[in-house]
Order: C-alpha cells, then sequence, then structure tokens
C-alpha cells in the first residue's frame, strides 16, 4: 500500500507534497490530510490492519478480501455493494478509528493524548478512580468519520450504504472497549484502586464484524417527502418502513457468487484454492470449488520428532515424515 512509505520521509516531504501524490483520496480528505498530516500514518497503519484482519477472517470463504481494483489508501475499491463489501468498509472505519486512538495514547499525534475527561475523578460510589491513561475512543472515532466518511460525495443507493456501514464499523469498536484496573495499597490490599479505559485487540473487532456479516440485512435506499435524492435506507424485507438498527451491516445488491473472476465484484474465482474435503463449512471443496470438483494431491509433511534432552547439553531428533493428501479446487 502507498502509505507503507517510511515515517520520516514522509513528514520531510511535506505536508501537501505527499497529501497530492496520495492516490485515491476526495478533495476533502486531501484537505484532512494536509490539516492533519500526523494522523495519517496512523490512518495507513489502520488501513493496512484493517485489510490484514478481513484476510483473516476470510480465509476459509471463496472471497477472501482480494480485489481487483485500483490500488489506493483504502485498498481494493469494491464496486458492487454486497455484504463483502459491507463487512470491508465497516473493517475499515473500525481499523482507522483504533489506530489513531492507538497513536493518541502513546503521544505520537499532536492534538490528542489519553483521554483527559477520565483522569483523577474519584466516584465513590464506584469505589476506584480514574487512572493511567484512557484511550480517547472519541478522538479516534470522530477523526475515523471526518477522513473515511469523506469519500462519499455523491448522494445514492451505494452512497448511504457506505455511510451507513461505516457507522457500524465504529459503533463496534466503540461498544468494545474495556475497563481496565489496578490495586494499590500495602501488599495489594487494594486500598486505592484505579481503572483506564483500553481498546480492544483488533482480532475481537474483527470476530464481531463478522458476526454481524452473517446476519447483514438488504436494504434499499428511500427518498424523503419532495427530495430528488435518496435521504435513508429501509430494510427490504418486510414490506414497512422500519430502518437498520446502528449495528446491522447492511447492503443493496444481491451477492455475487465470487465463483468466477470478475473485475467487477472484486471476485478472483476459487480456481486452485485449497479446500478442505472433510469439512461443511465455506471452506469444504463443495461449496469453496462451486461444485467443479477437486484435484488431489499427495505431498510427504516432515518434521523433527522423538526429542531427547542430553545432559548436559544437547537434544537429539529423528526426522518423521507422513504421506497427507491435500486437495485444490478445479
Ligand atoms: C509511535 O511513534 C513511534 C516513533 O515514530 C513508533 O515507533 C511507534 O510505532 C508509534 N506507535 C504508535 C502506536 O503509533
Ligand atoms: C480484468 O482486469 C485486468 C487488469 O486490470 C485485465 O487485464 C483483464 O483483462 C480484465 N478482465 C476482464 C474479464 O475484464
Ligand atoms: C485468496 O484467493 C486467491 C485467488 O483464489 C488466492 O490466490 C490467494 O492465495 C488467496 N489468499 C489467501 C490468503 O488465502
Ligand atoms: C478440515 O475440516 C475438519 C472439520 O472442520 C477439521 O477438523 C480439519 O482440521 C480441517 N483440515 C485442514 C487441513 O484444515
Amino acid at each position: 500500500m502507498p502509505m507503507c512509505v517510511g515515517v520520516s520521509s514522509v513528514l520531510a516531504l511535506g505536508a501537501s507534497i505527499i497529501c497530492r501524490k496520495m492516490p485515491g483520496l476526495s478533495p476533502r480528505q486531501r484537505s484532512i490530510c494536509e490539516a492533519r498530516p500526523d494522523a495519517m500514518i496512523a490512518i495507513g497503519t489502520g488501513a493496512r490492519m484493517a485489510t490484514d484482519e478481513c484476510r483473516y477472517q476470510f480465509q476459509h470463504s471463496r472471497w477472501n478480501c482480494t480485489s481487483l481494483g485500483e490500488p489506493s489508501l483504502f485498498g481494493p475499491e469494491l464496486k458492487v455493494g454486497s455484504r463483502e463489501t459491507a463487512f470491508y468498509y465497516a473493517i475499515l472505519s473500525a481499523g482507522i478509528a483504533h489506530s489513531i486512538t492507538n497513536a493518541c495514547s502513546h503521544g505520537n499525534l499532536t492534538y490528542c493524548g489519553c483521554d483527559r475527561d477520565k483522569h483523577g475523578h474519584h466516584d465513590p460510589e464506584k469505589g476506584w478512580r480514574w487512572g493511567g491513561c484512557s484511550a480517547d475512543i472519541k478522538h479516534g472515532i470522530r477523526l475515523s468519520r471526518e477522513f473515511v466518511d469523506a469519500r462519499e460525495v455523491k448522494r445514492n443507493a451505494r452512497t448511504l450504504m457506505n455511510l451507513h456501514n461505516n457507522l457500524v464499523g465504529r459503533k463496534i469498536l466503540e461498544k468494545s472497549v474495556r475497563l481496565e484496573c489496578k490495586c494499590h495499597g500495602v501488599s495489594g490490599s487494594c486500598t486505592v484502586k484505579t481503572c483506564w479505559v483500553t481498546l480492544p485487540h483488533f482480532r475481537e473487532v474483527g470476530h464481531m464484524l463478522k458476526e454481524k456479516y452473517k446476519e447483514a440485512v438488504m436494504v434499499e435506499a428511500v427518498r424523503g417527502r419532495r427530495q430528488q435524492i435518496p435521504t435513508f435506507l429501509k430494510l427490504k424485507n418486510p414490506q414497512n418502513y422500519n430502518k437498520p438498527a446502528e449495528t446491522d451491516l447492511v447492503y443493496v445488491d444481491n451477492p455475487p457468487n465470487f465463483c468466477e473472476k470478475d473485475n467487477f465484484t472484486g471476485s478472483m474465482g476459487t480456481y486452485g484454492r485449497l479446500c478442505n474435503r472433510t469439512s461443511t463449512l465455506s471452506d469444504s471443496c463443495d461449496l469453496l470449488c462451486c461444485g467443479r470438483g477437486y484435484k488431489t494431491f499427495q505431498y510427504t509433511h516432515t518434521w523433527q520428532c522423538h526429542c531427547k534432552f542430553h545432559w548436559c547439553c544437547h537434544v537429539t531428533c529423528s526426522t518423521c515424515s507422513e504421506r497427507t493428501q491435500a486437495y485444490t479446487c478445479n
């Protein structure tokens, strides 16, 4: 990804130059980039973290987060409004908020640090006081929203979908922050207890969004009264005007099957993918290979075994091997 250039060389180039050269930024994003060049590094880190997590969560699925779109800061551009796209937008906005908040807590950014509202206050009812460095999740979320939402310039069903899924990503992140506490006092007696807010591991956010992906709901865009353009989303089924919940991932297009290579949907096809003959899940040869069948190949798996420790000091091992089979999609 173009953001992976060395940090110091990026800053030495000057904000306006890198912001102009960075591919795929909207004009509004370019001006945020110029105003907050320090945050751009955290934004790039967040985008990469989101892509890695997406690959991890979808490693056994037909679509595994690849796309043939133009590479940009945001990775693949997904042209179809499918539930996979919904997941990708949500994890991207969560990743960027996570990464900015983390950089703030480490003192790496100019305009943020620890959450000052959560410092030094004592709440007698709770029996503990705020201490340490609480993650300033509100700042991370605000900047992620400003930056990520700034690329949705048009107003149509797809942009409403993207904006909604961006929001879901941030909400899920916000819901998964944790309280960590520490006891102080003679031999851990806990006469004083201090607590602070920490970010969840990003893997947890990935798992939660993967669950949301499975329950994603199809929506359609509706024009408000006397409006020329779509202004809100409603559930496609049932025939009522219910809006999707703030934590529901939404999609507008019927899902592509990702069996064949297709530049438009970002599908790479599943030819040659490793599949699992005994699984009943998405990595099964049946599902992953889209009914085209699979090839079996034999290979020898070798490893060190029967290791013994000799006094003193060496270890001897034998080499074990086993003929194993693996399967790839036709
Ligand atoms: C903070 O900045 C230092 C020095 O540039 C870097 O090594 C570190 O990875 C950064 N940490 C975060 C969380 O941004
Ligand atoms: C897909 O895109 C690649 C490169 O962008 C191009 O070489 C290829 O011909 C395209 N395939 C189709 C089916 O459009
Ligand atoms: C994802 O799918 C592509 C195309 O089928 C394949 O080449 C690639 O190795 C897969 N990536 C992972 C991480 O499994
Ligand atoms: C295949 O799937 C089965 C059942 O889900 C699992 O126990 C096994 O470890 C999988 N094999 C490989 C090679 O991933």
